[in-house]
């Protein structure tokens, strides 16, 4: 991590020597004899550190220390004393300053003071990130049985020791959100946060202050400055879900995040480094939202350096079945039920299923049959009717029906679904009861 030093000192021979020493301690420094001068390069840039001497023309250390403190800038600052003067370190002391050593100063004991500060400042730092780890749910599994699943897991490894962004197509419920947690862990960057927003959920004003924090005041209710999430999972990952949703103007701000590493706070005049990498995701047509115009197409072309696209699983259905057996394994566990496996017919209807919302869908329904069957095995009666309806929309290309079986069929299947009721089946079917029956009698 640069630490960022700006030393105010009017005196010529003092400031260099200062500059010099600080220097070699490898820190970054910055110096003027003006305390205006001082004023401005905090307010424009991002400095960790202000040593200031008590007595300079333009501002003296005293009044840059108010000011640091009223706008509630994030540095620390030392106060240089010439005199040894007990009244004004006291004074100083009491407005918030860190430090203060006396003129002619003991170097070693200074340098002893800024690397002080620059420990508490990374272990203030390590402990957000800490803190944003412990809350995260580090166990990720992912059931991958189809060729183009370890496609993809065959990609995101090796990838793991790059930083490239990624975007994430799909539609919804494929499991772009699980895999942006997989890249993350087994990426360079596992130890550090990895933290998620949702782009279309928030209104354009909450998602930058959210995305990039605020300065005190920047706007009504701005009571604290606040650190924005692109700042929190400095050295980690930052997954954008729906990024298609975020406005235009925000999208210009991440570009310059992904560009430059730096970004401005809400209301902020300095700059903030940091070093994200960036997952986002979306379940729209990427083409069709940039000719739209709502998808910038440089953030594009900067977040897409790695586009994965998940396949919808009816395009790959030898994942249906173990994720059949692993969402029944993961939610009986808090069901109390003894229910072993699938019968065949359960499975050859969840086989021939299309899932239009993919994987979540598939194991709502697991979810919801577990919690219907009474027997010690799932059977189609726990199914949901309208994807045993549905079974009969897929085309095996070896076992074509005609229509009269298809209609036989889906007959059948509403009648079951009304109970046996025939008026009311015929009635849904929009024919007659004695169509209704010539079709159930067909052979
Ligand atoms: N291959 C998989 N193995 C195990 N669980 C999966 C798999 N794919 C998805 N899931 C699970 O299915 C659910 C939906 O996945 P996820 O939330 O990642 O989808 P998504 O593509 O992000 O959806 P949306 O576009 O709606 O945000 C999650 O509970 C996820 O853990
Ligand atoms: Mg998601």
């Amino acid at each position: 991590m640069a630490f960022k030093i700006v030393i105010a000192e009017d005196e010529d021979i003092t400031l260099k020597h200062l500059v010099k020493a600080l220097q070699k301690d490898g820190y970054l420094v910055d110096g003027t004899q003006n305390g205006a001068d001082a004023l401005q390069k905090i307010e424009s840039d991002h400095f960790d550190l202000l040593i200031a001497d008590i007595k300079m023309p333009g501002l003296t250390g005293i009044q840059l220390l108010e000011t640091i403190k009223e706008r509630q800038l994030d540095l620390e600052v030392i106060i240089i004393t010439g005199y040894g003067s007990i009244g004004s370190v006291v004074d100083a002391m009491k407005k918030g300053a860190y430090d203060y050593v006396t003129k002619p100063f003991d170097l070693d004991e200074l340098l002893l003071k800024v690397g002080k500060i620059r420990d508490q400042k990374l272990l203030k730092k390590e402990n957000v990130a800490l803190k944003a780890y412990a809350g995260m749910d580090k166990k990720v599994s992912i059931i991958a049985k189809s060729a183009s699943m370890n496609n993809i897991l065959a990609t995101i490894d090796g990838m793991k020791d790059s930083d490239c962004n990624v975007l994430l197509t799909g539609e919804t419920g494929v499991g772009k959100s699980l895999l942006a947690k997989i890249i993350h862990f087994t990426s360079r960057r596992q130890g550090m946060p990895f933290l998620s927003i949702n782009c279309a959920t928030l209104t354009e004003e909450l998602l930058a202050s959210e995305l990039f924090g605020h300065e005190k005041g920047a706007f009504t209710g701005a009571i604290k400055t606040k650190q924005g999430l692109v700042e929190i999972a400095d050295t980690g990952t930052l997954f954008l879900d729906e990024i298609a949703e975020m406005a235009p103007n925000l999208q210009a701000k991440l570009l310059k995040v992904i560009e430059e590493g730096e970004f401005y706070r809400v209301g902020g005049t300095r700059p903030v480094k940091v070093d994200v990498r960036f997952i986002a995701a979306t379940n729209q047509n990427v083409r069709s939202i940039i000719a739209e115009g709502r998808f910038r197409e440089d953030l594009y072309y900067r977040m897409n350096i790695m586009e994965i696209s998940i396949p919808p699983l009816r395009d790959r259905r030898d994942d249906i079945m173990p994720l059949c057996t692993y969402f029944l394994e993961k939610h009986i566990l808090s069901s109390r039920k003894k229910i072993s496996g699938f019968t065949k017919e359960a499975l050859d209807v969840l086989m021939h299923y299309s899932y239009p919302g993919n994987v979540r869908e598939l194991e709502n329904i697991v979810e919801r049959a577990i919690i219907l069957e009474k027997g010690d095995v799932i059977s189609p009666a726990s199914l949901p009717q309208t994807i045993k309806m549905f079974q009969i929309e897929t085309i095996e290309p070896d076992r074509v029906k005609t229509i009269e079986e298809l209609n036989k069929e889906y007959a059948s299947k509403v009648l079951e679904m009304f109970g046996d009721n025939k008026s009311k089946a015929a009635e849904v079917l929009g024919i007659s009861r004695t169509s209704l029956w010539r079709i159930l009698k067909e052979e």
